[in-house]
């Protein structure tokens, strides 16, 4: 069957292992929606430069890829603490990258890796069916950047919410940012949410105040890429601005992500790396700047969903 003619990816479709050869193959998520080609990554250097460059993205999806990328260095007898050091220097924001490259160090075989994206997938569907308590009979949603199956590996964390909410009856539609500049929700969320036939309408980042104030939005969610002890959280660029206005409006601002997201180690946002990419993403005909992240503090958060539940302030992980 056809990628683009399933409800849903299938784990392997987005990022799997292919021990004859051996590879990392990954859906290649810059060219989506228009067309669906993968990429074969051949060493763990080739997988953090897919990382960087953003052929797999989103916080968890980087952390199952890095994963494969160790198991696949140690199968062909690669250097271990170099390919650990490349994979995770590729993107800086993310924890789950370190996170699981460290789950990997003790047993860096394809079988672990597999584990790994498997629990991933898993605590997404537990995640979602806890966040699906959130909505109510014809909630309005509104979602940033791309917390999809494409972002986690499988069904995806703010999605997965999305998918869960839908499948009870309880969703009437989802306004979908178009999340400059690299359009993550115009070109991935949407096309996920087309392939799960959940109603959907791509809006201007810059639009989303405006409908917040003619009450056309119930909730704002989103994923995560770093929730700080404090619940301070990193996420794509323009969360922070959405939060803001959540607030001014009275709407729940809901983060839906896996414990692999949570570092206990990081005290508050003000400690999060964040990542700033080549300027030439936004203009290259004028200076730029292009920070890829920001910090939404707790005070803004009403609540963060994990695989354990539905956590609300304050928070202290
Ligand atoms: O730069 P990206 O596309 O990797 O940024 C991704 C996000 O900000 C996602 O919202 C986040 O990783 C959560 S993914 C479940």
């Amino acid at each position: 069957m056809a990628l683009w003619d399933m409800a849903e990816l299938r784990p392997e479709q987005i990022v799997r292992l292919e021990e004859d050869g051996p590879a990392v193959v990954l859906l290649d998520q810059r060219r989506l929606p228009d067309d669906v080609v993968e990429v074969r990554c051949t060493s763990a250097m080739d997988v953090a430069d897919a990382i960087r460059t953003m052929v797999v993205r989103g916080a968890p999806a980087i952390g199952v890829a890095a994963a494969y990328g160790l198991a696949l260095a140690a199968l062909r007898g690669d250097d271990l603490a170099e390919a650990e050091r490349v994979l995770a220097s590729s993107r800086p924001t993310a924890v789950n990258l370190p996170w699981a490259l460290a789950q990997m160090r003790e047993e860096p075989t394809p079988e672990r890796a597999r584990v790994l994206h498997e629990d991933e997938v898993d605590r997404c569907r537990r995640m979602a069916a806890h966040a699906a308590e959130l909505f109510e009979p014809g909630t309005r949603a509104l979602t940033h950047c791309n917390a999809g199956g494409l972002a986690t590996g499988g069904y995806g964390s703010a999605v997965g919410a999305l998918r869960a909410a839908a499948e009870r009856g309880l969703l009437e539609r989802v306004l979908v940012d178009e999340t400059r500049p690299l359009l993550q929700g115009a070109r991935l969320t949407a096309w996920e949410l087309e392939q799960a036939d959940i109603p959907h309408a791509v809006i201007a980042d810059s639009a989303a105040g405006s409908l917040m104030a003619r009450g056309e939005v119930d909730l704002v969610v989103t994923g995560a890429d770093r929730i700080a002890a404090n619940g301070d959280t990193a996420n794509k660029i323009g969360t922070y601005s959405l939060a803001v206005l959540a607030a001014h409006h009275e709407i729940p601002f809901y983060v839906v992500a896996p414990t692999s997201t949570v570092d206990r180690e990081t005290r508050d946002g003000s400690e999060i790396p964040i990542e700033e990419r080549d300027p030439a993403e936004v203009t290259s005909r004028f200076p730029a700047r292009n920070p890829a992240f920001d910090v939404t503090p707790a005070a803004l958060i009403a609540a963060i969903v994990t695989e354990h539940g539905v956590h609300r302030p304050p928070f202290s992980f």
